[in-house]
């Protein structure tokens, strides 16, 4: 009978998946193969349901390949068992970093890699960590389609109703105002915090956060002078994150609508992509172009996306359907139009929910919170399912 691991090979070489495969496929596993021999370095490029385990057998191109799955966020990235270079000590680092369980040195021993794959399947069995820490980054498709007003509740209702440790990232270095609509006034932000880079870590960043009374820590460029493009690199940004998710559940980034390396290094360790469009016709051309790029450049999933249509009308004459299908997308998050609520809002620095606890347009924001992995729009368990619980033995509420 075949083993009903998943595995999936990848190599640049075809001889070498050859051998791979027959080494498997005598111990009863029936593995898929991934040829790479386009541009592509990502070993991953174009899988979209991941298997349970990958043998990664390395190239020339060692580097780039374990960058890009080390770039991948940790719940994106399946089980990783790297073959070639074990002892070399950069490659060694890299793999790690990337997560893999193995490396296995090449000219391969058989016996190496199957009892790499048990260990692997040993590990499996075990029961699930503590859940990780989660990204969800907020994108306009186009400029002023809410995605600032929408990264900030959302934010705000995951400390503040859901009670979870978050963070908002401002990554607008230019014109972002992310603080303001909380009311806060930050001295300090992230240039400085990055002045200090290779000190930085999650105490030092304390420092750095502006703190709203939800519990929320907000981010951002402290100062009125724009940061030129350019001026912090994509690894800066990507160790400023790690640090921030050491310390928080839920990390939320508003990012300005861009398409360069620090943008690409965000969402490629994001759990979950916020693109905010309203319904005309330039908003969701420029959103089609904008999943395009996400899902063959960066790598994103589908499942990764959450589509947003704000100031939803719904006597629009372009329809959730149609964009929905143009997207090919699935079914996006509604926020409803509520100019009068949400400028109040912005120019009082309230959040929704402390300003407008039951309007409509809060409860879309607690909807859009849950879909992302908070809990505000969970119906409370009624007081007879919460009584049955509590006597089940074992179990404490
Ligand atoms: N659901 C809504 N109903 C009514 N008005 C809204 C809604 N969402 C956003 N707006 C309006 O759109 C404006 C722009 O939204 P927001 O403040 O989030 O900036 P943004 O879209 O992030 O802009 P930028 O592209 O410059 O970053 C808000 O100031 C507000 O007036
Ligand atoms: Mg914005």
């Amino acid at each position: 009978m075949t083993h009903p691991l998943n595995l999936l090979l990848v190599s640049r070489r075809k001889d070498m998946l050859d051998r791979l495969e027959q080494i498997l496929v005598a111990a009863d596993f029936n593995p898929s193969l991934q040829l790479n021999s386009n541009g592509h370095v990502d070993p991953l490029h174009g899988v979209d349901s991941l298997p349970d385990v990958v043998i990664v057998h390395l190239s020339h191109l060692w580097r780039e390949e374990l960058e890009a799955i080390a770039a991948r966020a940790p719940d994106r990235r399946p089980a990783l068992i790297v073959v070639g270079g074990a002892n070399e000590m950069n490659v060694m680092r890299l793999a790690m970093q990337a997560g893999a369980r193995d490396l296995i040195a090449d000219p391969l021993n058989p016996a190496d890699l199957l009892q790499a794959i048990q260990r692997t399947q040993e590990e499996r069995r075990r029961p699930a960590p503590v859940t990780a820490a989660r990204i969800s980054v907020f994108m306009n498709a186009k400029g002023g389609c809410g995605a600032t007003m929408l990264a900030c509740n959302v934010a705000h209702v995951l400390a503040a109703k859901s009670k979870r440790r978050a963070a908002l990232l401002d990554l607008d270095l230019q014109f972002g105002a992310a603080p303001l609509y909380l009311d806060l006034y930050p001295k300090r932000g992230i240039a400085q915090a990055l002045e200090n880079l290779s000190h930085l870590d999650e105490v030092a960043l304390d420092g750095y956060f502006a703190k709203h009374a939800s519990g929320l820590n907000v981010l951002s460029h402290a100062s009125d002078e724009p940061l030129a493009p350019g001026t912090i690199s994509a690894s800066a940004v990507s160790q400023l994150l790690e640090v921030t998710l050491r310390t928080h559940e839920h990390v939320v980034v508003d990012m300005p609508r861009c398409v360069d390396a620090v943008t690409t290094a965000v969402m490629q360790r994001a759990n979950q992509i916020v693109i905010v469009l309203q319904q005309s016709v330039t908003a969701v051309r420029d959103a089609t172009r904008l999943i395009q790029w996400l899902r063959s450049d960066v790598g994103v999933a589908k499942d990764q996306l959450c589509v947003v249509v704000n100031r939803h009308e719904k006597s629009s004459e372009i329809g959730v359907e149609d964009i929905q299908k143009t997207l090919a997308c699935n079914a996006p998050a509604l926020v409803p139009n509520d100019f009068k609520t949400v400028s109040e809002c912005i120019n009082s620095g309230t959040a929704l929910l402390d300003y407008a606890g039951s309007a409509s347009i809060t409860r879309a924001v607690m909807t859009l919170e849950t879909r992302l992995g908070g809990s505000s729009a969970q119906p409370r368990s009624s007081v007879i399912a919460r009584t049955f619980s509590s006597l089940i033995p074992g179990r404490s509420r």
